[in-house]
């Protein structure tokens, strides 16, 4: 019997060494320490021994279950940690391989512009200042010094909804609105970036565009401190080395009224298609605000003066990011606009 139970011992143990999967271990436990398993059916023989002989065997019997189930719960552990090993390798990711790539949407090179100019205004502390796209008569025309059938008008023709309503001919307006609700505090320092419409359309002039005014309203404001802030712009909107120019020009609404022009980036200054060969690019008009215009929003001339603007966003864009076609700005191709 004894010879028997090492025998089954040896076998479990060999077979042990040899499994490499749970269901395997378990079967083997099953099949030799469970209730109909070898070891139990030997030790079922113990009756038919002697009493010197059953304690020896009961005793062998005993360390042969205690040393099987240790190395089974040994094994039992061994194969876990291989079958988890073998998922982590299964799971291994390579940091190193392309992600997926997502189409990210960009901002339009106008919208980037137009945050741009806010941005530098702002810095010289100008706040931002909004009106209504569909503007009175009054505001747009009247309380900016061009009176009804004022030959003037013929700058800015648009689109009409009856005699006294219209959409904007230009973001100036605005300036009549901020000083109405702010007179006779001074300072007024803002800018009002906005949509403008007009009945112009080719390469250069589109029916509906962008604009940013500005107005400063104080006391003693000067034709010097204009020049100062626009070249302080025009600075850091194309470089320090870029030159600007005021040309005479004339608003019905400002006066003395200049336009400017910034030297062409494309040629320097010495001459290009780009600037028709002059060397120069209109960017603004500006001016002094005309006394009456103060007078009609309620600022007294005598004690305030200022100074306003008004600027093209698109044409920024186009000298900014040498564009030669404004049409393209509107036309939504991909291809176009993924170059900014
Ligand atoms: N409103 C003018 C235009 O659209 C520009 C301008 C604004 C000129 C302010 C002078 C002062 O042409």
């Amino acid at each position: 019997m004894q010879k028997q139970l090492r025998e089954i011992e040896e076998r479990v143990l060999e077979k042990l060494k040899s499994a490499s999967a749970l269901e395997e271990l378990n079967d083997i436990r099953v099949r030799f320490l469970g209730k109909k398993g070898e070891l139990t059916g030997v030790l079922r023989g113990m009756g038919a021994l002697s009493s010197e002989e059953r304690p020896v065997i009961g005793q062998l019997a005993n360390d042969i279950r205690a040393r099987v189930e240790s190395e089974l719960d040994k094994r039992m552990g061994e194969v876990k940690a291989m079958a988890r090993n073998a998922s982590l390798s299964r799971e291994v990711i390579d940091v190193t391989l392309p992600g997926t790539v997502f189409d990210a949407g960009g901002l339009h090179p106008l919208t980037t512009v137009a945050r741009q100019i806010e941005d530098i205004f702002t810095g010289l502390g100008f706040s931002v200042a909004e009106g209504p796209e569909i503007e009175l008569d009054y505001y747009n025309f009247e309380a900016l010094n061009l009176p009804k059938d004022h030959p003037a008008r013929d700058m800015q023709d648009t689109f009409f909804f009856g005699p006294e309503m219209l959409l904007r001919t230009h973001t100036s307006p605005v300036q009549v609105r901020t000083m109405e609700r702010t007179a006779p505090a001074v300072p007024v320092k803002i800018i009002a970036p906005g949509k403008v419409y007009r009945r112009d359309d080719d390469a250069t002039h589109s029916p509906m565009f962008h604009q940013v005014e500005g107005l400063l309203v104080d006391r003693r404001v000067t034709l010097g401190d204009l020049k100062g802030v626009l070249e302080a712009f025009v600075g850091q909107m194309f470089g320090p080395k870029t030159r600007t120019r005021f040309r005479p020009s004339f608003f019905p609404f400002t006066e003395p009224s200049a336009e400017v022009d910034i030297s062409c980036g494309m040629c320097g200054g010495k001459g290009c298609r780009v600037c028709s060969h002059t060397g120069w690019l209109e960017i603004l008009g500006c001016g002094i605000v005309h006394p009456r215009v103060l007078e009609m929003s309620g600022y007294d001339p005598e004690e305030v003066t200022g100074f306003a603007f008004g600027m093209g966003v698109e044409r920024v864009a186009l000298l900014k990011y040498d564009i030669d076609d404004m049409r393209l700005l509107f036309d939504n191709d991909m291809r176009f606009l993924e170059q900014f």
